[in-house]
């Protein structure tokens, strides 16, 4: 299983932050945002891992990740000119992924939930991810029929279907780049991810899981300062246990 993580983009609603480094980078309490994603892929035993990031800032990801040797993994790096959607990263990745399978996340996504066994139990087809959110206009929202069974999914929709958002954690099979290729961008001039999760929900292969833990796409201002305060509050009770399990010994 090989990992990518997305991480171009414009970040235009993280204005001015995102005018001097990229969303990415930004803090989440003590970390960079894109350590969480990295670490995701991490946990579940991924160690080839491309990075794909927009021209401005590139250097930046050079001077914080490096090879990936300090991780115990091996980066590669592919440049995205324009951000032209999120399906296009199985176009600039194509040679990278070869043979194999992949998983992608969302550079500016952050995780409570532990993927290692969806992606050490993957075999074939595609899964996703969904969580229930107040917001489902703002993503991919899915729509089920009565046995809960995924029928369709739409990309921010005026009217959501459901309140199930599609999160961005996505494991593909091989076929994934052939299918991207098959792809026509959106009237926002994108190639959606959605349109390529319905082409293996419509051939019965797509399996939408859900997230059991907290999920937060740092896009906004209010969901970055959400994920800084959880963080931190996560932070800060392990340092007390750890003061705990010391203070014997002092
Ligand atoms: P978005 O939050 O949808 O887009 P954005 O980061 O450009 O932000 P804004 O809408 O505020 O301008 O992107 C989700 C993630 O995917 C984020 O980590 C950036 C990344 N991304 C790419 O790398 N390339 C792309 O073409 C797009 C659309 C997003």
């Amino acid at each position: 299983m090989k990992g990518i993580i997305l991480a171009g983009g414009s970040g235009s609603r993280l204005q001015p932050l995102t005018k001097v480094t990229s969303k990415q980078l930004l803090p989440i309490y003590n970390k960079p945002m894109i350590f969480f994603p990295l670490q995701s892929l991490l946990r579940a035993g991924i160690k080839d891992i491309l990075i794909i990031i927009a021209p401005d800032h590139a250097g930046d990801f050079l001077k914080l990740l490096g090879s990936g040797h300090e991780f115990g993994c091996k980066f590669t790096y592919e440049i995205q000119d324009k951000p032209e959607g999120l399906a296009q990263a199985f176009l600039i990745g194509a040679n990278f992924i070869g043979d194999d399978n992949v998983t992608l996340i969302l550079g500016d996504n952050i995780f409570e939930d532990d993927f290692s066994e969806d992606i050490k139990n993957f075999k074939s087809g595609g899964r996703v991810f969904a969580k229930e959110v107040k917001d489902p206009e703002r993503f991919g929202v899915v729509e089920f029929d009565e046995n809960n069974q995924a029928i369709s999914i739409e990309e921010k929709p005026a009217q959501p279907k459901s309140s199930y958002a599609v999160t961005g954690m996505y494991i593909y099979d091989n076929s994934v780049v052939e299918r991207a290729r098959s792809l026509q961008p959106s009237a926002r001039g994108e190639l959606e991810i959605t349109d390529l999760n319905n082409l293996y929900l419509h051939d019965g292969q797509l399996d939408v899981a859900f997230v059991k833990g907290r999920w937060f796409d740092t896009g906004t201002f209010e969901s970055l300062f959400e994920a800084i305060q959880v963080v931190r509050q996560k932070e800060l009770a392990l340092s007390q246990e750890n003061q705990a399990v010391r203070e014997p010994l002092m």
